[in-house]
């Protein structure tokens, strides 16, 4: 059984769609064994005290040096025990440190298919308001493992979601949510779990 770690920083309906797999068995061979806010009021803790699953905060601003904020994250994973790391909505970006100490073994979700809509600055509403921006007639969500470059690690799953006419950027944030998010997160959390995901080139193969 591996040992699931979430980070998470807001409203926490990702790590809900993990919960809920995980009570529906849709998640074998892997547990959540702890959640980690980088905003002590996220509604997701309150998620988590709800599932009986313990929480952390880590913040950014506690720490002088952005390296000794690498190096406490870094800590507090490996006390965790963590086999595998999730970012579900997570927004202060990782060091060096937590990377290069859990090399593909952290998942990412990002609204949009990666390489459109992603790296600095596009997270949250800002990536659908620039896919609106842009015109574009589908989007979608990519479940990746994160390397050193932001949103550049291998890409695990992706699914696509229609743009439809009078869409706003909170009517298109919920829609990717709720056919892409919600489902390939904890499918690539299972496929983990299960040693499915194989990573070669900075690419990955899906196991049968
Ligand atoms: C989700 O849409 C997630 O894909 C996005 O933030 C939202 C968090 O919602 N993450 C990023 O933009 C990361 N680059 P949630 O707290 O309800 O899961």
């Amino acid at each position: 059984m591996k040992n699931i770690v979430v980070l998470v920083s807001g409203g926490g309906t990702n790590l809900q769609a993990l919960i809920d797999a995980q009570k529906s068995g849709k998640i074998t061979c892997g547990k959540i064994t702890c959640v980690i806010s980088s905003n002590p009021k996220a509604y997701a803790l309150t998620r988590a005290a709800e599932n009986g699953i313990p929480t952390e905060i880590i913040r950014r601003k506690d720490y002088a040096a952005f390296e000794e904020y690498d190096a406490a994250l870094t800590a507090l994973l490996q006390e965790k025990q963590a086999d595998l790391v999730v970012l579900a909505g997570f927004m202060t970006i990782l060091g060096g440190q937590v990377i290069s100490n859990f090399r593909n073994r952290i998942i990412n979700i990002h609204p949009a298919l990666i390489p459109s809509f992603c790296g600095e600055g596009y997270y949250g509403l800002r990536v659908h308001e620039e896919a609106l921006k842009k015109g574009v007639k589908v989007t979608g969500a990519t479940a990746h493992f994160v390397n050193e470059v932001c949103d550049g690690g291998p890409i695990i799953i992706q699914r696509a979601v229609e743009v439809e006419n009078g869409d706003t950027p909170e009517i298109l944030q919920r829609r990717v949510m709720e056919q892409a998010e919600w489902h390939i997160l904890p499918e690539a959390v299972n496929l983990f779990c299960n040693d499915k995901i194989k990573v070669i080139d900075n690419k990955t193969e899906i196991l049968d």
